[in-house]
This record gives C-alpha cells, structure tokens and sequence, in this order.
C-alpha cells in the first residue's frame, strides 16, 4: 500500500509518500523568513502553506515516480498547532481524500513525534521511554506500544526548544535561536559559568523558565550594554549545559523506575549534538538502546506524520472527513496519550 502524508502545524510544509516501509520521498519547505521578524506570524506562514503545498505534492510524487492514482491513504497533521496553517494541510488533504476515494487520517503532530524514531533503521523497542523536545512541547512518556502512551511529565512552563528561541533572543541571534546556540556553545572553551536547574513537585516535569530568567540577569548585571562574542559563547555553552543536565537526570529518573527497553528523544531539540552525545552516554550507563531521529527526522517533517497515519490505518482505525484541526494539546479527541502513569 502506499501512504502519503502532509504536515503544515507551523512553519514547514511537508509532504511525505511511504510504500512497504520504504520512504519514497519527504519534501520539506521551510518558511525562513520568519526571521525577519523573530518567530512565526501565524498567518504569512497560512499562506506559504497555500502557495507552496501543490507544487510540493507534484514534486514528492515525482520523487517517488508514483501518479497520485496509486495513493491509498491520505494522512495530515491535525493538530496542535497554528489553526491557519493546520486548516491548509488537513484540508487539502481532505480534498485529496474525498477526490481519490480513499481513506483520510488525522495525525496528532505530537504523536507524529514520538514514533518518528520507527523512521531510522535502527528502531527503538517498547517499552520505551520517549522524550519530546520540540518549539511547543516538552513531554517524558512511556510508551509500551503504538496506542499505548503514557505521560510521566511536562513543562510547567515554557517548552526545551521555547528557551532556547527566547535565550537566543537575548544573545542577539536570528529565529529559531536553537541551532545558533549550539553552533556558539561550540566555540567555547571549558567555563566556570553554570546556571540552576529548577525543582519541580512532581519529579518528572520540567521548568525552563527560571533558567531563561537567570540567564537575563546573568546578561544585564554583566553586559549592560553589548556582550563580548566569546562572552556570548559561554552564556551559550552554560545555557546548552544546564538544559541537557535537566533533560537528562528526569530520564534517569524514569530509567530506574520504569521498566523499559530503549530511550527515543524526539523533536527538534534531538537534532542538539550535546543532548544528542548526553543521551547516548545515559543509554550506555543503563544498557539501553538509544534512538535519536537523523536532523531530517528531529525538526517538523511530513514522514513522521505519514508513519504514524499508516501505523494507526493498520491499527483499524477510521475516521470521517469532519475531524477538524485543533490548536492545542488539550482540546483534541484522539490524542491516545492516557494522562495516568
Ligand atoms: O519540532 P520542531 O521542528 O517544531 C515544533 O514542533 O515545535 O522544533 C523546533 C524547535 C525550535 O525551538 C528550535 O530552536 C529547536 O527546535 N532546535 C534546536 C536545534 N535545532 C532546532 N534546539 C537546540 N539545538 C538544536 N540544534
Ligand atoms: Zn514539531
């Protein structure tokens, strides 16, 4: 069977095709000139979806030298996510549905995520622990199959990839600030500076937000004026420290109470190299198979979304054309995330 899928929840266009677990094709369109303006504007982003998502698909389906006759199922991003942009993908999607004949499927973008580690040759084994760490999200969960995912924790308050946007802002560096701090952090030598990790009541959620805040003070007690560049390395290199140690020591955590047979970290943080080398040391410490997506698999892509609308086709389930978009992670009827441990 051949599965296209298309995801459209923020500032990337994508369109997927999977035929018998082979990615045939994963176009992503990216909309950089939201760093003009530092973030996204949810409706230029509406419409770079609108302009670009026919042309993508044309593409994608000559990539994969398949006509669009050949598609089985149709899957799209539902939700969360900018309403707007989610509105172009879902609908088109539906259009293309109702056009072909063949079944529709709604993705949860989240869900998308924590499967995307099923899209490397090497893939993790349930139960596992997965964390996702993307712009929007922070989540620890344990997931023991493809419909059974548990949450342990979240953010109380801004997600992984939020601080290191806002950080990034206040070091002067272009959205997204992610991929910048890494690349700064990288320049840095050894450094005294250490920010504190926040405590959280239940202890496996997350706080970034007392972080972000110490590094502001940090900046305005020191460089009231401009910031030296190797002094902007270092604020980088001890910002990147005091995220990878938080993400690191709630897994550990999770890894001496749950029993578990591999650690996935998902999302667009998974593509930080030092998260990235972090996790992979934690794995070898408790003999655990670690899965991280490749970058192409980390940051917002439509195969993860095509992967997860096949496992859930296979799974049995359908759905009407009248599933609508839903911006956010509570206001959604099929996310199978059980809130319980
Ligand atoms: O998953 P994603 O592409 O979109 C959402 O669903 O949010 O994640 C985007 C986030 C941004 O906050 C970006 O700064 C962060 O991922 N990011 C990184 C890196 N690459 C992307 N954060 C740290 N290090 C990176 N190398
Ligand atoms: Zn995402």
């Amino acid at each position: 069977m051949i599965f296209l899928g298309i995801e459209s929840s923020c500032d990337e266009t994508s369109v997927a095709i999977i035929s018998d677990n082979i990615l045939l094709a994963n176009l992503v369109a990216s909309q950089q000139f939201h760093s003009n303006y530092g973030g996204v504007i949810p409706e230029l982003s509406s419409r770079a979806h609108l302009q670009i998502i026919s042309p993508l698909l044309k593409q994608a389906l000559q990539e994969a030298n398949i006509s669009i006759n050949q598609i089985d199922v149709i899957s799209a991003t539902a939700g969360p996510g900018l309403i707007g942009a989610l509105l172009v993908g879902l609908s088109f999607a539906k259009g293309l549905s109702l056009s072909l004949n063949k079944p529709f499927i709604p993705v949860n973008h989240i869900e998308g995520h924590i499967f995307s580690g099923f899209l490397m040759d090497e893939k993790p084994i349930f139960p596992m622990l997965n964390l996702v760490v993307s712009g929007g999200h922070t989540l620890l969960l344990l997931v023991k199959s493809e419909t059974e995912i548990y949450k342990l924790g979240t953010t109380i308050d801004d997600a992984a990839g939020e601080a290191f946007d806002k950080v990034g802002k206040m070091l002067n560096l272009e959205y997204p600030g992610g991929p910048k701090i890494q690349f700064l952090a990288n320049s840095s030598s050894k450094t005294e500076l250490t920010f504190p990790i926040a405590k959280t009541k239940n202890e496996f959620d997350f706080s970034f937000s007392g972080l972000k805040t110490s590094v502001l003070r940090h900046i305005q007690n020191n460089f009231p004026n401009q910031i030296p560049d190797d002094k902007k390395a270092e604020i980088a290199f001890a910002f990147q420290e005091a995220v990878t140690n938080a993400l690191i020591s709630k897994c550990e955590k999770a890894i001496k109470q749950f029993e578990i047979n591999s650690i996935s970290v998902v999302g667009g943080v998974a593509a930080n190299q030092r998260i990235k080398e972090s996790f992979i040391k934690l794995g070898k410490k408790y003999d655990k198979k670690v899965v991280i997506p490749s970058p192409e698999f980390c940051g917002d892509n439509a195969a993860m979304i095509t992967l997860r609308g096949k496992q859930l086709f296979e799974k049995g389930f359908r759905f009407s054309l009248s599933e609508n978009a839903f911006p956010s992670i509570h206001s959604n009827h099929f996310l199978r995330i059980n809130y319980e441990k």
